[in-house]
């Protein structure tokens, strides 16, 4: 089966968040199953600035957005048996950073008409076209309202993944046609409308054959009338074409047996002394204290989302206690302050780096004790499940994918359990779940099966890419 991959970012090209660890593992997987999964990208700066890249320019051709001309560049680079098309346009790409800007809209509605454009371009008939999140939604619309007459769209089908439903992809109705030559029909009859706008989020959903949230859990939440996210109503209308599919981690580069971060491996019979060494050398590291204290890790973009304001106020109350707490992160700045304030408050006992560091992280999963993820909403979240891979229980809200990835602790049932969970969104609430935690921690035989029960939980995409491709 042919599948192309669109999307706004993927390792080990570019990376903001989880997004770019799915499209990459999912697409690896596929291709290791036989099948060819190509990736569509923009050709952004951060890609174009890699050294020793060996990349086919492929031609050129023309996108027009209503009175301006634009030109594609198209070059492919194949990396382990998956071919990445990258979209190359200096105006719209050639930027530090992969988004953040005030024509975010018009860059987007770029990289999607290029999109159309590509497979006609390449002369590449696809089986399946994936989509994910607003930068790629307006996709399915452009080839079913422009594009069906195309040779290669003859037996394409389309799927949609959300993987973070806050970010809805609005432009103004004015676009519909000036950006994309599409009939304001479309708008008027609410297709492509959302909030007053054009949502391209919606449009996706909407125009897509089939619609997948990134876990069971979080597929229920959205469907429930009053969900914040405010899917509800068009996803209903989905309701038989709408499904969740967990994700999965990569299970080799997340391997704490062939980990060549670590300072020594580890597997579930050698844990104890594996972390250990782990422990001695992140705290020799970061100039932290060398004693027995838990350790509490935090791996995560620093933004509402992720309950980072619970977090940073339990990890105060942990620090007070004697226990050791270490962030890895970037993101909202007052959140960053604050984290730096506990830092300089603890400055033995807490390490705080502010951006991204897979040495740091590699580290922190296999050195912590215990991995804080109390989110507001996850539609999956992905630390979590390579914190138990190397025997770090997940402490998570049971939200979205954490609910489905995470068996709390209840005092029972130390057969099954991998980590601990809480309901309600309040510092009570994870207090009182760092509290139990802590209590395991001091027992240590249960602490150990725990440890156990969690590094040998199956997270591997095969089980997930074998879901697609039933949906495919
Ligand atoms: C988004 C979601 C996260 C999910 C990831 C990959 O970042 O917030 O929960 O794991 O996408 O699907």
């Amino acid at each position: 089966m042919k599948i192309a991959m669109i999307a706004s970012e993927a390792l080990p090209l570019c990376k903001t968040g989880g997004l770019a660890d799915v499209i990459w593992s999912l697409s690896h997987e596929l291709s290791k199953m036989g099948h060819e999964a190509c990736i569509v990208l923009p050709f952004y700066k951060i890609i174009k600035d890699r050294p020793a890249m060996a990349l086919r320019r492929l031609g050129s051709y023309e996108v027009r957005l209503s009175w301006r001309k634009q030109n594609a560049d198209i070059f492919l680079w194949e990396y382990l048996g998956v071919k990445f098309y990258l979209i190359g346009n200096d105006y719209y790409f050639n930027r530090e950073n992969l988004y953040g800007y005030d024509d975010d809209g018009e860059r987007f509605a770029f990289f999607a008409l290029s999109v159309q454009r590509l497979f006609p371009f390449l002369n590449l008939p696809v089986d399946v076209i994936h989509v994910h999140d607003w930068q790629a939604g307006m996709v399915p619309v452009l080839i079913k309202e422009q594009s069906l007459g195309e040779e290669v769209y003859q037996n394409t089908r389309f799927v949609m993944t959300l993987h973070n439903e806050a970010f809805k992809g609005y432009l103004d109705r004015y676009f519909l046609n000036h950006f994309f030559g599409l009939d304001d029909r479309i708008y008027e009859s609410g297709a492509v409308r959302f909030d007053d706008m054009v949502s391209t989020l919606k449009s996706g959903i909407v125009y897509s054959d089939k619609v997948v949230a990134v876990s069971p859990s979080h597929a229920k939440e959205l469907l429930s009338p009053g969900d914040p996210m405010r899917l509800d109503g068009v996803l209903r209308l989905r309701d038989r074409d709408f499904c969740g599919i967990v994700n999965g981690v990569d299970v080799e580069e997340f391997d704490p047996m062939n980990d060549p971060f670590l300072p020594k491996n580890y597997g579930v019979t050698s844990f104890v002394s594996g972390k250990e060494a782990c422990r001695k050398k992140l705290c020799f590291d970061y100039e932290l204290e060398n004693d027995d204290a838990p350790i509490f890790g935090l791996v995560s973009r620093l933004t509402f989302q992720k309950g980072i304001d619970l977090a940073l106020k339990v990890g105060e109350s942990i620090l007070r206690h004697g226990g050791k707490f270490i962030v890895l992160g970037s993101g909202e700045e007052e959140l960053q302050r604050q984290a730096q304030r506990l830092r300089d408050a603890y400055p033995t006992r807490c390490a705080i780096y502010i951006g991204y560091n897979n040495q740091l992280a590699h580290d922190i999963y296999a050195a912590s004790d215990f991995f804080l993820m109390p989110s507001l909403f996850e539609p999956c979240g992905i630390g979590q499940m390579i914190a138990q891979r190397y025997g770090s229980l997940p402490i998570v809200r049971a939200v979205g994918g954490l609910k489905d990835t995470v068996v709390g602790f209840n005092g029972k049932n130390a057969d099954v359990a991998t980590g601990f969970s809480f309901v309600d969104y309040d510092l009570g609430a994870l207090k009182a779940t760092v509290e139990k935690a802590l209590t395991v921690f001091a027992d240590g035989k249960t602490m150990r099966k725990l440890i156990h029960n969690a590094m040998k939980t199956d997270h591997s995409w095969r089980k997930s890419a074998q879901a697609y491709l039933k949906l495919y």
